[in-house]
C-alpha cells in the first residue's frame, strides 16, 4: 500500500520508464509520452534509443551501460530526441533493480526535464563566444595599428639608407655599410612583426610562468606608446609562479594598461603615473595597477566590466577590454578582478589564490 503511494508521488512528478535488461522499454508513464510526443503503443516493446539523440556520442552511451551493467546508478543530464524532431535534456537517474540472487532484473530511469535551463545556459555560452570573438576582432585591429605605427620610422630610414646605396654604388666601403644598416632595419622590423605574432598565437597548453614576465611582456608590446605619452611605469613584484597561460595575463594587463593611456589622455593629466606591484599577501595574489588619470565616476563604476560599457567615442572604445579581462581572470585564472576609485586615483586589483604547495596542510 505505502509503496504503491510511493509510486504514484514518483510518477506523478518525474518522467519516468523501465526497461528489461536489453534495454527494450517495458513501461513509460504519462509524462514520458508527453516529454517525448510518442504514444504509450509505439514505446513499449522498442528499444530505448527511439529517444537517443545523433549528437550524443556513443561513448557516453558506452559509459550508461558500463554503469548500469556493473548494478551501478547511473546519473547524467541526457539530451534526447522527441518524436517531432525536436531536442529535450532530463536529468537522468537509471537504477539497475536487482532479485534476491543479485541479478539484474530490469532498469528503472527517472527524468525531470530541464531544458529551459540547459538551452539558458547554452545560450548565454554562445553569447560569451561571440564577445570573446568581437573583442579579439578588436585587439587584433589594435595590434595591427599598432604594427604600423612601429613600423613607420623604420620604413623611412629603410628608404633613406637605400637612397644613399643607391648613390654609394661606385664605393665598396660604403655601399656594404649602407646594405648592413637596410640589413639590420629589416630584421628590426621583421623583430617587431615576431613580438606581435607571439603574443597573438592562440593560447596553448597552461604551463608555469613567472607573473612578472607576463607584466613585463605586455609592458614591452606596449613600450613605444608608453614613452609616446610619457607615462611613468613603476614596476615592483614578488617572485612568483603560477600555473596557466602567460598571454592571456598580459592581454589584461595590456586592457588595463590600455583604459588609463585613454584616460590620461580625456583627462589631460600631465604627469603620468602607473604604479604596478604583484605581492603575495597571505594565501594570496594581487596584482595591483594603480593609474592617477582622474578616477571613475561613482555612478558608472559599478557598470565598467558590463559588456559594451563604454564612455568614449566609437571610434576608440568597444566596452569590451574589461568584460574580457574579467572572464580572463576569472575562467583562466580561477581569481577575480576588482576596482577601487579614489579622488583622481583607479586601482584595479587582480586576486588569485596562490597554488597550494605540495603537502601543504589544507591537502593533507
Ligand atoms: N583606468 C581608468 N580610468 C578611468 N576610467 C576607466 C579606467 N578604466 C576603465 N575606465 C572606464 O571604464 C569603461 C569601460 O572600459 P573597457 O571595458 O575597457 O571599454 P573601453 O575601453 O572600450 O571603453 C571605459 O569606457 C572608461 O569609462
Ligand atoms: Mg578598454
Amino acid at each position: 500500500m505505502l509503496l504503491k503511494q510511493y509510486k504514484e508521488a514518483i510518477e506523478s512528478s518525474n518522467i519516468v520508464s523501465k526497461t528489461d535488461i536489453n534495454g527494450i522499454i517495458t513501461f513509460v508513464n504519462d509524462e514520458f509520452c508527453k516529454i517525448s510526443g510518442y504514444s504509450r503503443d509505439e514505446l513499449v516493446g522498442v528499444n530505448h534509443n527511439i529517444v537517443r539523440h545523433p549528437d550524443v556520442p556513443s561513448s557516453k552511451f558506452e559509459e550508461l551501460w558500463d554503469t548500469i551493467l556493473s548494478k551501478k546508478t547511473f546519473k547524467a543530464t541526457v539530451q534526447n530526441l522527441a518524436k517531432d524532431g525536436s531536442t529535450f535534456y532530463v536529468n537522468t537517474t537509471v537504477v539497475p533493480i536487482l532479485d534476491e540472487k543479485g541479478s539484474i532484473v530490469e532498469f528503472i530511469a527517472i527524468r525531470y526535464d530541464v531544458t529551459k535551463e540547459v538551452e539558458l545556459r547554452l545560450e548565454n555560452e554562445q553569447k560569451q563566444k561571440l564577445l570573446f570573438l568581437q573583442s579579439r576582432q578588436a585587439s587584433l585591429g589594435q595590434m595591427i595599428a599598432n604594427i604600423a605605427h612601429q613600423w613607420k620610422q623604420p620604413l623611412t630610414e629603410l628608404s633613406l639608407t637605400l637612397f644613399n646605396l643607391k648613390k654609394s654604388f661606385s664605393n665598396k666601403e660604403e655601399f656594404e655599410n649602407y646594405y648592413y644598416e637596410s640589413k639590420e632595419i629589416v630584421q628590426n622590423m621583421s623583430k617587431i612583426i615576431e613580438d606581435f605574432m607571439n603574443f597573438f598565437k592562440p593560447a596553448r597548453e597552461k604551463e608555469y610562468f613567472l607573473l612578472h614576465k607576463a607584466v613585463d611582456d605586455a609592458l614591452k608590446i606596449l613600450s613605444k606608446v608608453l614613452k609616446e605619452e610619457n607615462i611613468d611605469i613603476n614596476f615592483q613584484y614578488d617572485n612568483i609562479e603560477f600555473l596557466g597561460i602567460s598571454n592571456e595575463l598580459s592581454q589584461v594587463i595590456i586592457n588595463l594598461i590600455q583604459n588609463a593611456k585613454d584616460a590620461f589622455k580625456q583627462n589631460n593629466i600631465k604627469n603620468k603615473q602607473i604604479n604596478i606591484s604583484i605581492r603575495e599577501v597571505d594565501a594570496n595574489i594581487s596584482i595591483e595597477l594603480k593609474d592617477n588619470a582622474g578616477g571613475i565616476d561613482k555612478n558608472i563604476i559599478e557598470h565598467i566590466f558590463e559588456p559594451y560599457f563604454t564612455t568614449k567615442h566609437s571610434s576608440v572604445g568597444t566596452g569590451l577590454g574589461l568584460f574580457v579581462a574579467s572572464m580572463i581572470v576569472e575562467q583562466s585564472f580561477g581569481g577575480k578582478l576588482f576596482v577601487n576609485s579614489a579622488g583622481n586615483t583607479t586601482t584595479f586589483m587582480i586576486l588569485l589564490s596562490l597554488p597550494h604547495k605540495k603537502g601543504c596542510k589544507c591537502c593533507r
